[in-house]
């Protein structure tokens, strides 16, 4: 997970590159743009402009608080829902009702009433999901807190069969699901405790 000061970063560093970077944190001279830009996660505790920011919030509410006063329209598009949670559960994290759409709109022609795969991702899908033993694999079908743990998480991206699992890539004869919706999965189950 790193420190607060990689999660804070990391957290910059993806808002910045989905949102137009070069129009964003007017308060930040260039070299610490282009820091954001080629990955600010080994540079920012170091980055003069940065420095203050990150040595002073140690978590990304604070954070994106300070960065308001900078930048009132890149705060927002770490909040904004294409925004990235922050590490660990902060505010950005995924809800539960952001989850439950991505599910019901690709999953849940098959996953509702558990026939497919014994598993119903049905409002609420926590029910036949977090902490609940996998019928296919050794691993919990959501194990809070560890996505690359999560078989289901492992059946989005394909790495099943890699953990001892059987069947296909989820959605069963789909795409994939998108990169985004992939990643906000991932963090929900990472915000997980
Ligand atoms: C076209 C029907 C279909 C769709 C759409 C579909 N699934 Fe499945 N799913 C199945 C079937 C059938 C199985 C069991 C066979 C297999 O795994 O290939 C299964 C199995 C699973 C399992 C394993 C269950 C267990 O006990 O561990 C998970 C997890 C899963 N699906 C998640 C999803 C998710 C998440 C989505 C949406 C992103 C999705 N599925 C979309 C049909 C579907």
């Amino acid at each position: 997970m790193g420190t607060p000061c990689e999660n804070a970063c990391t957290k910059l560093f993806n808002c910045a590159v989905i949102d137009q970077p070069m129009d964003l944190c007017p308060g930040l001279d260039e070299d610490s743009r282009m820091a954001f830009i080629e990955g600010c996660i080994p540079t920012c505790a170091d980055n003069p402009a940065l420095r203050p920011i990150v040595e002073q919030q140690d978590d990304c509410t604070q954070l994106v608080n300070t960065l308001k006063g900078l930048s009132p329209a890149f705060a927002d598009s770490c909040t904004d829902e294409g925004g990235m949670g922050g590490a660990g559960g902060g505010p950005g994290a995924p809800t539960e009702e952001e989850i439950q759409a991505i599910f019901n709109a690709n999953c849940n022609g098959c996953h509702i009433g558990g026939e497919s795969g014994e598993l119903s991702l049905a409002a609420p899908f926590t029910a036949d999901t977090v902490g609940v033993p996998s019928s296919q694999a050794n691993l919990n079908r959501i194990e809070p807190g560890d996505r690359d743990a999560s078989y289901l998480f492992l059946k989005i991206t394909g790495r099943h069969l890699e953990a001892g699992g059987s069947g296909g890539r989820m959605p069963l004869g789909g795409a994939p699901l998108a990169e985004e919706e992939i990643e906000a999965i991932g963090q929900y189950i990472d915000s997980l405790e």
